[in-house]
């Protein structure tokens, strides 16, 4: 699919964000951790969840998906995790946590690179050794020999989130207290933690220090997912970057503070109302550096979009990110825009550009929203193939656009 964005003059209206893909899906994964009926609501309708309902199907999980609700239910059965469905979604690699906390074994093929950089596992790995894990590499695979995960104190060299995730829902059944040091408090673990308390695991927050106190047995639980403020993020930025007044409902504005702080200083008015917000975009904008960070910094996964929308500052900005240094695959295409950006020393630097439409290619998921985003910016008409990106993260993107006033539709390519 390819998707045709024309020149946009503005958004306007409101917009209604579903549920958080970060959260969705490690609460998925958790629902390995029982036999029993998990009801998780508000799961949005993409491509990577369906990838982990395929997941936990092959480990012997049924699952009724419909309206957002998923009811996964059934024993597991299986601790062996496919390389095509690993290579299709870097997140399989949080079904490793579970599978060892319950079964003590697994065989796991080795997670793939991807368009943001090398993507090592070995924080997650040197966690679950600490719990008494071993394995061996063979042909691509880890395969772990049968071993009873136990209570450890674990020191991360660097807070990973899904090492994190994977972490907690390791120690979730395993025998004894797990400590977990330098860790992740994205607001996903968060949604996480809540959900494995709800299934009966003891755990407790400090910093960025987890206590956890494993049960042999957990039981089912009934969970609503928190929206997606990335997707809140997205659309802000959209408003912001064509102009008008857009109001984003079912966002937590608590989640969004390093962007609406940012948002503000360029001279963006937000107002906010329960968990509504409502961004008005002024005339002139001003440029407003990036550094981004672990929670509550800015998010990593917002600076292509933060890039595209300082293309319309009067001046020149810059953006380094700490999380994922190389995430600027998207640089090259946006030059195609005519877009006046020089990337140098791992910090991009842009300029205030007038953008004019031509076919450019998606790298990933953030980089396909922030494409579209460009596309509407740009005089004449620009064409963003590659949009399998955005369905792995964005439900309904383009129907929601269209609703704001958005010039946007999708086509089938050409063979
Ligand atoms: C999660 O990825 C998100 N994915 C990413 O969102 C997000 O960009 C990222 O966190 C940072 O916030 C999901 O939640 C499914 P990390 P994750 O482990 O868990 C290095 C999106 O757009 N690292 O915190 O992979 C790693 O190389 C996606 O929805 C190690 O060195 O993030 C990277 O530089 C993209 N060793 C940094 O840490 C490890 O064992 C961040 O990785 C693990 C990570």
């Amino acid at each position: 699919m390819l998707g045709l964005c024309r020149r946009t003059e503005k958004l306007e209206g409101a917009v209604q964000i579903s549920g958080s893909k970060n959260a969705a899906l490690p609460i998925l994964s958790a629902c390995l951790l029982t036999d029993e009926k998990c009801v998780i609501r508000n799961v949005p309708d993409l491509e990577d969840v369906r990838v982990m309902f395929a997941l936990l199907r092959k480990m012997g999980k049924t699952i009724k998906f419909e309206k957002n609700i998923a009811q996964v239910s059934g024993r597991l059965r299986s601790g062996v995790l496919p390389e095509k469905l690993v290579r299709k979604l870097r997140a399989s690699v949080l079904v490793m946590g579970p599978v060892l906390s319950r079964l003590g074994e697994g065989s796991f093929a080795l997670p793939g690179g991807c368009a943001l950089g090398e993507r090592p596992i070995d924080i997650h790995l040197g966690g679950l050794k600490a719990m008494g894990a071993s394995y061996s590499i063979l042909r691509g695979r880890m395969i772990f020999m049968r071993q009873a995960l136990r209570g450890a104190h674990i020191k991360f060299s660097f807070p990973s989130v899904g090492a994190t995730e994977n972490l907690l829902m390791a120690s979730s059944c395993a025998g004894g207290v797990t400590v977990i040091e330098n860790a992740s408090v994205e607001p996903e673990i968060g949604d996480l933690c809540l959900f494995l308390r709800a299934m009966g695991v003891g755990i407790t927050r400090k910093g960025s220090s987890y206590t956890v106190k494993g049960r042999a047995c957990l039981g089912g639980a009934d969970f609503t997912v928190m929206p997606d403020r990335i997707e809140a993020g997205t659309f802000l930025l959209a408003a912001a970057s064509v102009g008008g007044r857009v109001r984003v409902d079912s966002a937590r504005p608590a989640h969004l503070g390093a962007l609406l702080t940012k948002l503000r200083a360029t001279g963006v008015k937000i107002s906010k109302k329960g968990n509504s917000l409502t961004v008005n975009s002024p005339k002139i904008i001003k440029p407003v550096n990036i550094v981004t960070g672990h929670y509550p910094a800015f998010p990593t996964d917002l600076q292509p979009l933060w890039a595209v929308y300082m293309l319309r500052a009067s001046g020149r900005s810059s953006i380094k990110d700490k999380i994922f240094p190389a995430r600027f695959m998207y640089v090259d295409e946006l030059k195609r825009l005519g877009a006046s950006m020089v990337l140098k020393n791992a910090v991009l630097m842009i300029n205030k550009s007038r953008l004019s439409g031509t076919n450019i290619y998606a790298c990933d998921l953030r980089a396909a929203a922030a494409m579209i985003i460009a596309g509407l910016m740009a005089e004449g008409e620009t064409r963003v193939y590659e949009l399998r990106h955005l369905f792995r993260g964005y439900e309904n993107f383009f129907i929601k656009l269209r609703k704001l006033g958005a010039n946007v539709s999708m086509e089938k390519v050409k063979k």
